[in-house]
């Protein structure tokens, strides 16, 4: 076992290399993974050997892979892997070394931490979209792990973008892995509310026959089917599908990639066994642990920058849980 950056009963802090942390803690010990790696050429986190620095989209997709390789052989078997992760465009993927933290203030953002970088190649000519997400979760997939859902996250509140050639970016993507066919999950904790009323079809009556219905013949519909068209309501809300519209939320003294609450509940209330334990390999402000203990987990994070482990402790992960969105 690995000695730990700080620990208690609840939460255990590791400072390092994920890899390397990773290699080091128990096989299948956490119940669910849910993180969000640095995206690729996008931001310095003021730490070397920090991942997202690769030359190469190639070298980041491999360290990524290795990364989550370490991660799948500490989940348990029947656990869930949640990634979110964001696109880089090749002209904007050119991240410059001698940048400091950005926990030295919130006046760093993507442009200012962007420099050229000319002798970077990114195997693309200059403006193609990197489409990086779906890269790694191929190689994940190649890697082993089996991608059951990949969401579109939403943001209502996107950054403003001073593109006038292409469409601004409003999403990122969530991808959920698992180890093997049948693992744990359970959709109730995160059902939403039926926007119609839900019907309930009399009895011998065929769905397709129902007003609004959906024009199918009743038998090629399985009642969860039924339930997620809001046919049949289930009493605790209809499935959420894969898309979800959630506000980013600013977190005052971090850097400002850090996830909404909301987005990591959602996976954890899903993915985890009430009481399991949950892992950030990439932990940053802590807000995976943050909403981990709001709902009764235990939380693993490391991270490669101590300020950002020492902040999450001040903060998120103290005893009184400090949430700058309001949703402690
Ligand atoms: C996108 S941020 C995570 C933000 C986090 N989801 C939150 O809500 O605060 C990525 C984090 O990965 C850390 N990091 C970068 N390279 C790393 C590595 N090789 N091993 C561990 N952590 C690393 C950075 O220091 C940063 O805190």
């Amino acid at each position: 076992m690995r000695p730990s950056y700080y620990a208690d009963d609840s939460v255990t802090l590791h400072h390092g290399q994920a890899v390397e942390v990773l290699s080091k803690l128990k096989a299948s010990s956490v119940d669910c993974c849910v993180t969000s790696p640095p995206y690729f050429g996008l931001r310095d986190y003021g730490v070397d050997g920090q991942i997202g620095a690769e030359e190469s989209p190639a070298e980041f997709i491999t360290n990524l892979v290795a990364v989550f390789r370490e991660a799948r052989r500490v989940l348990a078997d029947d656990g869930t892997c949640w990634v979110n992760l964001g696109d880089s465009f090749a002209s904007s993927a050119s991240w410059g070394r001698g940048g400091s933290s950005q926990l030295e203030g919130r006046k760093h953002d993507a442009a200012q931490m962007s420099r050229p970088s000319p002798e970077r190649s990114f195997g693309v000519p200059p403006k193609n979209l990197l489409g990086m997400p779906w890269r790694v979760a191929f190689a994940m997939q190649d890697d082993g792990w089996i991608l059951r859902n990949a969401i579109v996250w939403h943001k209502p509140n996107a950054m403003p973008e001073s593109v006038t050639d292409r469409l601004s970016t409003r999403y990122e993507m969530v991808f959920m892995f698992t180890k093997f066919r049948r693992y744990g999950f359970d959709l109730d904790p995160i059902r939403q509310g039926h926007t119609m009323k839900p019907q309930r079809r009399p009895a011998g009556r065929p769905v397709d026959a129902i007003p609004g219905g959906i024009g199918q013949p009743r038998q090629s519909w399985s009642t969860a089917a039924r339930e997620d068209l809001g046919v049949d309501g289930h009493p605790l809300g209809k499935n959420p599908g894969d898309v979800w519209e959630i506000a980013t939320t600013p977190f005052p003294g971090a850097h400002f990639a850090v996830f909404p609450p909301e987005l990591p509940r959602r996976c954890i209330l899903a993915g985890c066994k009430p009481g399991g334990t949950v892992l950030d390999p990439f932990s940053g402000s802590g807000t995976t642990g943050m909403v981990a203990l709001q709902n009764g987990r235990k939380y693993i994070g490391i991270d490669l920058n101590r300020e950002y482990l020492d902040l999450s402790l001040r903060t998120r992960l103290s005893n009184g849980v400090l949430d700058f969105a309001g949703e402690a």
